[in-house]
């Protein structure tokens, strides 16, 4: 398939298509006074949708329409109703509008003392025979790091139906932290300029994301179906605390969650938790008809064990058997778990509901990468690190040689890092007869095409794994040259058993697209994030198919 670029999609389609000639009106972004971080959808069923808007206001509280309407112009205008926008919620507007019909695109706004939001299509989930499903698949939109061109090449693409953020949505660092180089250089400093820990800092940090015009263009587009990573919070959280929580200058751990995830719900178009559950026990069952069942999964602040820091294990690990023991004893320690057992009992239920139905695909919204990554010995493949100006060999690139001198995993804080947790996890999709996972992961800032197996190397499906929207890949951050990191990928790609193909070189999205019989995974980079200016390219096309009751890619 060729990939158009936006504007001879737009042409294309721009005529003809429903999808089109709105993508058009959605790349503008909001101006006014009153709704000036544009509007939102998600969280769908079969029968209601979660629209999005936010005030700007010093009153206290504002009442604001909503309109809903099968067409654009609003000429029949099928749903309405009244909300009000109050200081308690951060001035943030969600309403579930419903009662629609399966599978129905409708277009929404909000008005509020004269004034009318930008407009915003959506859709309710389908019911019945569904034919194809278009996801975008997308993770670490990282504001310092550059414009969320991603975002607003998703917003014109016609073949994209739901849009699933898998997390790392914002950042919690301060202006002079991490990306904050590139901030200044291109007028993205992250407000406020401290690293957020308060409510009212979540609260600031969001309405900056959602004045990004990609992101304002994407989100009127398409609706959402979101999970959060870790950053939505603070790096490498678990239940007990987070790499970046330091509670004697930061306070408690379980404060700055609980405000945290408050903005995060104030901010966000999804629906309060079901009587019952708590705010942090946020996942979420999506049916696609006859199509797919997506599972997206809480792995973050219900479930999981503390990561393990290589730090504390550097010195002892300097033999094979102290390897051996190290994996089978702290990464395999059974103690540490990924999902909370709600999770588990959500993802199995569906899972077996899935398979019963006899739906073509189990799809899983997954924060963190699942392959099995052991780090090849890349100097076997003649990687020779280069001295930075101190003559020194910068520690990332030092950590790459060591891991993969011992063929330790890449990461602690992924699934890799948990390996009892991921076999639990397998034996409990195995039981529910699915061994034909599709899984969609972000965090890692690369792409990937990856084949997963189980502790006895049955497979278990596939990992489409996204690039960052902006945030850098790790072999370029870490400061190895371009072809360097480019030679890495394919060091990884030959090496690693379960990694087919992966890119850190760019940002992007994965295009995912679904038939009953096949799928094809296309990974989508744009050429810069340091302007709005920008260009996409296709860097890979991966069909897949069913084969032996399970699936793999095709080629
Ligand atoms: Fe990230």
């Amino acid at each position: 398939m060729t990939k158009l670029n936006r504007r001879q999609a737009l042409t294309l389609f721009g005529a003809a298509g429903a999808a089109a000639p709105y993508a058009g009106k959605a790349a503008a972004q909001s101006t006014g006074v009153l709704f000036r971080h544009g509007v939102a959808s998600g969280d769908p069923d079969y029968s209601s949708i979660v629209l999005w808007t936010r005030v700007t206001t010093d009153r206290d509280s504002m009442p604001v329409r909503w309109e809903l309407a099968e067409d654009e112009a609003f000429t029949d205008i099928l749903l309405s109703g009244e909300a009000e926008a109050v200081s308690d919620a951060d001035h943030t507007v969600k309403v579930i509008a419903g009662p629609l019909a399966a599978g129905q695109t409708v277009y929404y706004r909000f008005i509020a003392d004269g004034e009318t939001s930008m407009t915003g299509r959506t859709r309710t989930l389908p019911e019945g025979h569904v034919e194809r499903l278009g996801v975008a698949l997308v993770s670490c939109s990282n504001y310092a790091f550059g414009f969320f061109n991603a975002y607003q090449e998703i917003a014109s693409d016609p073949a994209i139906d739901f849009v699933l953020h898998t997390g790392d949505y914002l950042y919690e660092y301060g202006a002079d932290e991490w990306g904050g180089e590139t901030a200044s250089a291109i007028g993205r400093v992250h407000a406020p300029a401290h690293e957020i820990v308060s409510l009212s800092d979540y609260r600031t940090r969001h309405a900056q994301y959602k004045s990004d015009a990609g992101s304002q263009a994407m989100l009127a587009a398409h609706p959402l179906l979101a999970l959060w990573d870790d950053h939505e919070s603070a790096n490498n959280p678990w239940t007990g605390g987070a790499q970046n929580h330091q509670p004697d200058t930061e306070g408690d751990w379980a404060a700055r969650r609980e405000a945290s995830i408050r903005a995060y719900y104030e901010w966000m178009p999804i629906r309060e938790p079901a009587p019952g559950m708590e705010r942090a026990q946020f996942w979420r069952t999506y049916v696609f008809g006859d199509l797919a069942t997506l599972v997206t999964m809480e792995s973050r602040h219900t479930g999981r064990g503390r990561q393990v820091d290589y730090k504390d294990y550097v010195e002892e690990l300097t033999s094979p058997e102290a390897v051996g023991t190290f994996l089978a004893e702290v990464i395999g320690d059974p103690s540490r778990r990924m999902l909370s057992a709600e999770m588990e009992a959500t993802l199995r239920a569906a899972l077996e509901q899935s398979v019963a139905a006899g739906q073509p695909w189990r799809i899983l919204g997954n924060a963190i990468p699942m392959a099995r990554m052991p780090v090849p010995d890349v100097t076997a493949y003649g990687v020779v690190p280069e001295p930075d100006a101190n003559g020194e060999i910068p520690l990332a690139k030092q950590a790459l040689i060591w891991k993969g001198q011992l063929g330790l995993p890449f990461y602690t804080d992924t699934w890799d890092g948990y390996a009892a947790a991921r076999e639990n996890f397998y034996a409990l999709c195995r039981e529910a007869g699915a061994t034909d996972l599709l899984v969609l992961t972000g965090d890692s800032h690369s792409f990937w095409a990856n084949r997963l197996h189980d502790g006895q190397g049955r497979p278990m499906g596939l990992e489409l794994g996204t690039a960052g929207v902006s945030s850098p890949g790790d072999f370029v951050e870490s400061g190895w040259d371009e072809s360097t990191a480019a030679r890495l990928d394919e060091i990884f790609a030959e090496a690693v058993e379960e990694v087919v193909w992966t890119d850190n070189l760019h940002q992007g999205y994965v295009r995912v697209e679904l038939t009953p019989e096949a799928g094809t995974a296309t990974y989508v980079a744009v050429d810069t994030v340091l302007t709005p200016d920008y260009r996409p390219l296709t860097l890979r096309e991966m069909p897949i198919a069913r084969k032996d009751g399970g699936i793999d890619y095709a080629s």
